[in-house]
């Protein structure tokens, strides 16, 4: 008689089974693919048909199906014995429970309490109540069976005696998550209670958490309580629905991403079968990693209310990263996928297929209320989208944006990307109080940095409060300004101020459209660094550059002068030795007052 272990080889392929995780492509004899075990360009992940076993020539991991599932998804062989058996339909014979390893064990305690939920809501009174809010919300038989939905009823300890008579003990009932310890009798009760559940499955099937839903709304209580993080269940390396949706995705080549656990279920009832749930959180590096899997598409159905697209922009920021293509449905607001699916499933699916790739749709919704006359507005559409912008890893599907965002704010190119470089070292270096950077814009003689950086950021402080000028007038000596395009828009301010007696921010008239550019640039600056700041802090700031400025002209200048002195003094030139050691002494009285 063959064992477990042969008897699944026999009836497994490792094609199959690999081919669940990496893309796999016929070449000659063998497949090949990327290997999933090191990050590689160019597959040399080879799959052997015949002998039934893997190899990459990358990084030199080799085996079979089991030693695979083992790597693959970090478990040990018991485990990987396990999960094959299942897919195999071999089964293994029970051996002592205390055998087992404990994730073992917590599935099999999750497996039976799916059971008990599951009988709860179809066959005991109490469970009426969650059979009538099912069939309100019109989920049929076939799909609660389908995604094992249960009912916890409101008894303190019904699941915990059920599975302790199982031979599970209290301690392994709290690892699953099941019971909560309880802080008076020094025992356990049910952490569930009153409340439709969710079994949550991984990829493979196995019940490894639970979403619970209260019945009736307006109790002070969570809408949904969850599963803690288990050793079964980690929440952010898990996507609801997943285990059912997965085929389809690898078959429609696309994922569609709800945000609940009933949309998930209505959607798939009604035939969108490629659809998972994030659970109401942005997706993680695991998730996007288990999505990229079986398709590197993402639809996006997310409800579209006034914080929509940011809640779905922090979510996609590392699917986009990670080069993944979003597409995002235009969902009417306030409306979810289940409510809308329930009303018309023909015009969701129409919804689904006009659905725009994510950086449209943020131009269209991002630009929808802006006047892009109005440099304000200019200047808030470069914020918002640059960022987005920013991330793109393809550089063609970069500039491809880059390019359509610099035509309509009839900006320069370059600027936009200047900008999104200094963004990157900002998140890099963090506040701006008067920390040296490098400036963005390229002066023509780039002969001090330093002070390029303070004048520039000087000015871009200054166009945001620009009723400022004055100080500046009386505290700013026009050569501490060494760039020639930063002292021009100064002078101009300046002859401005002197026509008019005042200065005021929308009267700003640039005749010249280099010194506009210059000023919008110096605006989308002073944003990006000072807009977070207090009016107090702006100030502090504002004085703090110009005595840097004044102390950084004052050394040049001191500079110049001793190289001066030399050669007066190599020439004899009495008068002006005295006149330029006179100029030297009062410069270093005026440096030490500035400290
Ligand atoms: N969620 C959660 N805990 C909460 C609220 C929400 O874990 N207290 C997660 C759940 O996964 C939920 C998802 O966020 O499914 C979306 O939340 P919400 O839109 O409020 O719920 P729906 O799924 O739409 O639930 P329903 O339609 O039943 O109200
Ligand atoms: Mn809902």
């Amino acid at each position: 008689m063959s064992t477990p272990v042969e008897e699944i080889k026999e009836r497994l392929n490792i094609v199959d089974i690999v081919g669940e995780y990496v893309t796999l492509k016929k070449a000659g004899a063998n497949h090949k693919g990327l290997c999933p075990f090191h990050g590689e360009k160019t597959p040399s992940f080879t799959v052997s048909e015949p002998k039934q076993f893997f190899h990459c020539f990358g990084c030199g991991k080799g085996g079979d199906i089991f030693t695979f599932l083992q790597e693959v998804e970090s478990v040990e062989f018991a485990e990987a014995l396990r999960m094959l058996a299942q897919k195999a339909g071999v089964e293994l014979k029970k051996t002592d429970p205390r055998d087992n390893n404990e994730r073992t064990r917590l599935l099999d305690c999750l497996d039976l309490a799916t059971s008990f939920f599951s009988t709860a809501l179809k066959e005991s009174k109490e469970g009426e109540r969650a059979r009538t809010y099912l069939e309100e919300r019109a989920v049929s038989s076939e799909t609660t069976t389908l995604f094992q939905i249960g009912y916890s009823g409101d008894s303190w300890d019904a699941l915990m005696q059920f599975l302790k008579k199982r031979g599970f003990t209290n301690t392994e009932l709290e690892h699953a998550g099941l019971v909560v310890p309880s802080p008076k009798a020094g025992g356990y009760y049910d952490r569930f209670r009153g409340r439709l559940m969710f079994p949550i499955h991984n990829t493979h099937g196995n019940v490894i958490g639970f979403g619970a839903r209260i019945l009736e709304s307006g109790k002070h209580e969570a809408k949904y309580l969850n599963s803690p993080q288990t050793p079964v269940y980690n929440k952010s390396a898990v996507l609801y629905g997943l285990d059912m949706a997965k085929h389809y995705i690898k078959k429609m080549d696309a994922t569609m991403i709800v945000e609940g656990y009933m949309d998930v279920v209505t959607a798939h009832q009604a035939k969108f079968r490629n659809v998972v749930a994030s659970s109401g959180t942005a997706l993680t590096e695991e998730q996007i990693r288990l999505l990229k899997r079986f398709s590197n598409n993402v639809i996006l159905a997310f409800d579209a209310d006034a914080a929509g697209l940011s809640a779905a922009w922090r979510g996609m920021q590392l699917a986009i990263q990670q080069g993944m293509n979003i597409k995002v449905m235009n969902l009417p607001q306030g409306s979810d996928p289940d409510e809308l699916i329930r009303q018309d499933a023909q015009h969701f699916r129409k919804l689904a297929v006009e659905a725009k790739p994510f950086m449209e749709y943020a131009f269209d919704t991002v630009l929808a209320p802006l006047d892009l006359m109005n440099v304000q507005h200019k200047k808030k559409a470069a914020s918002e989208l640059l960022p987005m912008i920013s991330l793109f890893p393809d550089k063609i599907e970069q500039t491809h944006y880059l390019q359509r965002l610099a035509t309509l704010l009839h900006v320069d190119e370059q600027i936009l990307r200047d900008t999104i470089n200094r963004g990157r070292k900002k998140t890099t270096k963090l506040r701006p109080k008067t920390v040296v950077q490098e400036p963005i814009t390229q002066p023509v003689a780039p002969k001090n940095p330093k002070n390029e950086a303070l004048s520039e950021r000087l000015m871009a402080l200054l166009s945001l409060e620009i009723q400022n000028f004055p100080v500046l007038l009386q505290r700013l000596h026009v050569d501490s300004l060494e760039v020639p395009h930063l002292r021009e828009v100064y002078k101009y301010l300046e002859s401005q101020y002197n026509q008019s007696g005042s200065i005021e921010r929308n009267q700003l008239v640039f005749s010249n459209e280099k010194l506009l550019l210059t000023w919008q640039t110096l605006e989308l600056i002073g944003e990006e660094l000072y807009s977070q700041l207090s009016l107090q802090e702006r100030q502090q700031e504002l004085l703090a550059l110009l005595d840097r400025l004044e102390r950084d002209r004052i050394k040049r200048r001191l500079q110049d002068l001793s190289t001066a002195l030399s050669s007066a003094e190599a020439s004899h030139d009495n008068g002006a030795i005295e006149r330029l050691s006179t100029e030297f002494r009062i410069l270093t009285d005026e440096l030490k007052k500035l400290g």
